[in-house]
């Protein structure tokens, strides 16, 4: 049986990968593509969403809701200086292509509310859509199957500050709104996992370039802005949170370790604003959250080899590839 969900992304290098797999991956059901402010530019992300459904072949297939257009309370922070515009410079003809007219929050209430306790949500941005739907209709929170979220650290360093990972850095206020509130929520954290268990150095980024379909191609276009950018900051190769996240939820036999905390996020610091604090139960704090501690590493690189060695074909001509 496959695995009904949304993907809530902010679509600009892995959140491209992210929706690959939620496109491809022979065990998803994916319904709609809802997109929040994050990444890079609004309008962007859009057209990088549609990219991604293009190079995949199934252009115009999946939804693409469009949610919401900043954080909460405070202003949109972009990571443009990260990602480049998010696609390496890719376009494609989009003539006739036409966004979903409901809003990504009322869609993801919609959806719930329509098969209760069936749908997942992989959540690979910043939690703003989620925390509005939360608000809007009491009964999402019960409605919806599972909650991924790929964000925070767990008592490791953060990427945008010292003490934040960019997604709860962006909306904090969101992301504390999220864990108040009572899902059934599995974090995918920056630092330590991703950093030590989802990178991938030359060899592996070989290994796919190697594949020489169009989506392999595509995927080394996509990182390669967030690979410079890695390489600068110490990083020896690509980082893959987003898609992670998602192939977590498919093939949950690639998490090793996973463990409950009481996972809340910081609003109110001028150092600290979005840190995750992760208390592991010796805080007397009720555990709210499942935190992956970690992988499978060589299963999730085999995971996108496989995806990525799809031989699709695009819909349209993709240009600049
Ligand atoms: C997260 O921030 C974004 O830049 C990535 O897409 C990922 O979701 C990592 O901090
Ligand atoms: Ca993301």
């Amino acid at each position: 049986m496959t695995t009904p969900l949304i993907i809530d992304t902010d679509t600009a290098q892995d959140d491209c990968v992210a929706l690959l797999v939620g496109l491809l991956d022979p065990e998803a059901d994916l319904r709609a593509i809802t997109m929040v402010a994050g990444n890079v530019g609004f309008d962007q992300q859009v057209r990088n969403a549609f990219l991604t459904a293009n190079v995949a072949g199934r252009l115009d297939e999946v939804p693409v809701y469009l949610g919401c257009r900043s954080p909460l309370v405070r202003p949109w922070v972009s990571a443009e200086n990260v990602h480049g515009d998010g696609s390496g410079g890719l376009d494609m003809d989009r003539s006739g292509l036409t966004t979903a007219s409901e809003h990504a929050v009322d869609a993801l209430v919609r959806m719930a509310a329509e098969s209760p306790g069936a749908l997942s949500i992989v959540a690979i941005g910043p939690l703003t859509n989620i925390a509005m739907a939360l608000a809007k209709d009491p009964s999402f929170v019960a409605n919806v199957k599972s909650l991924y979220v790929m964000g925070g650290s767990n008592n490791g360093r953060g990427n945008i500050t010292a003490a934040a990972e960019f997604n709860f850095y962006v909306d904090p206020e969101a992301a504390k709104a999220v864990f108040a509130a009572g899902f059934d929520v599995t974090v995918v954290p920056w630092d330590p996992l991703t950093l030590r268990q989802a990178v991938f150095d030359q060899e592996r980024l070989d290994r796919i370039a190697a594949l020489g379909t169009p989506l392999s191609d595509f995927f080394t276009r996509v990182c390669a802005a967030t690979l410079e950018f890695d390489r600068r900051v110490g990083i020896d190769g690509t980082t893959h949170p987003d898609s992670l996240t998602a192939a977590l939820l498919l093939r949950p036999e690639l998490a090793r370790k996973v463990s409950r905390y009481h996972v809340d996020v910081e609003t109110a610091g001028e150092l600290t604003r979005g840190y995750a604090a992760m208390s592991w139960g010796v805080h007397g704090l009720e555990p709210n959250a499942r935190v992956v501690e970690e992988i499978d590493t060589e299963g999730f690189f085999d995971h996108l080899l496989k995806v990525l060695s799809r031989p699709t074909e695009p819909n349209r001509p993709i240009l600049g590839l």
